[in-house]
């Protein structure tokens, strides 16, 4: 290591996709407003900022159809950038969406050979990830899905993919990779829809794996946002679950495209109780932005907008360390009755004929009395908001 890796401590984990800030911003109504970017000038840049770590796609580091020498070339290159800053690798991921080939998606491809050709690229990465140290595998399906209902068989198609997870949790338990899977889910873009919409449909579709203790989340604050969801109450349920482990944070301000924001703006008040969550629950993993540099920036806006994500992070973990520790919010709390929610509302070893026999449960409970009780949430949410502007 040189001594610019030495002085390369961060303390947050903070990881940013190779696509993110090299991302040349092309979109489906104009052309590029970049060049494209060395990922070994990504990783040096990066460093500098006070990252933690890269992550990639693998045609993010080596060009897809480049043959094995200039394959070998990029991953010497890239080791040797990470090798200098002391950057690290925690998650890679496969790009298995802009080759024409998987126009009707990689798993679920109606076209066999796709598929097989999918799972093979998967591995061939996973073989890089896992010799580069990567803990997590993200798995966006971003074309597994369809613009019309009669094209695919969706419960077949859902049969394809938990084929794809199983043959792939089987390779990694074969090799003795100590790598775990995280699908990251979507509603739509760029399909029509996304099979495995939502952190929920997700969820449940885990359940159903062979090695269901591999595959977990990595949910992404946009798309949450993009079907209305809320982002906060989505990682809540995935924390409850053990199934959050990795997250891709960014910014969306409401129901439309995917927009890919710096972290904390779009939903400020949503990111604001996200990070209060993330910290509070002890979340270790890496805070990953998955953004996009706006179309409108130079090269000196997409260095300052990657810092911005790292220190809108670092402002609102600060607000919400100060909010939780506020006495009159503690007070607040109490009034609200957020302690009595942890109260089990059985006793413990309370049989449902004790609570038939209870009669202050039921016959005698005075409901007027409690649907009369102010829940005192407004006055909670106001300090919350206080703190978030810094007011407090
Ligand atoms: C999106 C997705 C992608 C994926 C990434 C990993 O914005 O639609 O977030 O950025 O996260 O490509 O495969
Ligand atoms: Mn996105
Ligand atoms: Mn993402």
């Amino acid at each position: 290591m040189t001594s610019k890796a030495a002085a390369h401590s961060p303390v947050d984990k903070f990881t940013f996709g190779l696509w993110t800030v090299g991302w040349q911003a092309r979109d489906p109504f104009g052309d590029a407003t970049r060049p494209p970017l060395d990922p070994v000038e990504i990783v040096q840049r990066l460093a500098e900022l006070g990252a933690y770590g890269v992550t990639f796609h693998d045609d993010d580091l080596i060009p897809f159809g480049s043959d094995d020498a200039a394959r070998q070339q990029h991953i010497a290159r890239f080791r040797k950038a990470l090798a200098a800053t002391g950057m690290k690798v925690p998650m890679a991921t496969t790009n298995l969406f802009t080759h024409p080939v998987f126009k009707d998606g990689a798993f679920t491809s109606n076209d066999r050979a796709v598929r097989r050709f999918a799972l093979r690229k998967v591995m061939r990465n996973l073989d890089l990830a896992v010799e580069l140290g990567a803990e997590t595998y993200v798995c966006w399906g971003g074309r597994e899905g369809t613009e019309y209902d009669c094209s695919k068989d969706v419960r077949v198609a859902l049969d394809r993919l938990r084929e794809a997870f199983n043959v792939l949790g089987t390779y990694c338990k074969d090799r003795g990779y100590r790598i775990r899977f995280a699908i990251e889910p979507k509603p739509n873009e760029p399909r029509g829809d996304i099979l495995l919409p939502t952190i929920g449909h997700a969820l449940a579709f885990i359940d159903t794996l062979e090695h269901k203790e591999l595959v977990g989340l990595n949910p992404e604050v946009g798309h949450e946002q993009m079907a209305g969801l809320n982002f906060v109450h989505g990682i809540a349920q995935a924390l409850w679950h053990k199934k959050l482990f990795h997250i891709d944070l960014n910014g969306q301000r409401g129901i439309k495209y995917d927009q890919d924001l710096v972290f904390g703006h779009g939903d400020l008040v949503s990111a604001f109780f996200l990070v209060d969550l993330l910290e509070s629950a002890g979340y270790d993993g890496p805070r990953h932005f998955d953004y996009k540099p706006s179309r409108t920036e130079d090269f000196e806006g997409v260095w300052a907008s990657a810092a911005a994500n790292m220190r809108m992070y670092r402002l609102l973990r600060d607000r919400a360390a100060k909010f939780q520790k506020d006495p009159e919010v503690v007070a607040a709390k109490r009034a609200a009755r957020l302690p009595d929610l942890a109260q089990t509302t059985l006793a413990p070893g309370e049989t449902c004929a004790d609570l038939l026999r209870d009669r202050s449960a039921f016959e005698t409970f005075d409901a007027n009395a409690h649907g009369s009780r102010g829940c005192g949430f407004v006055r909670l949410h106001q300090l919350a908001l206080e703190h978030l502007l810094g007011a407090r």
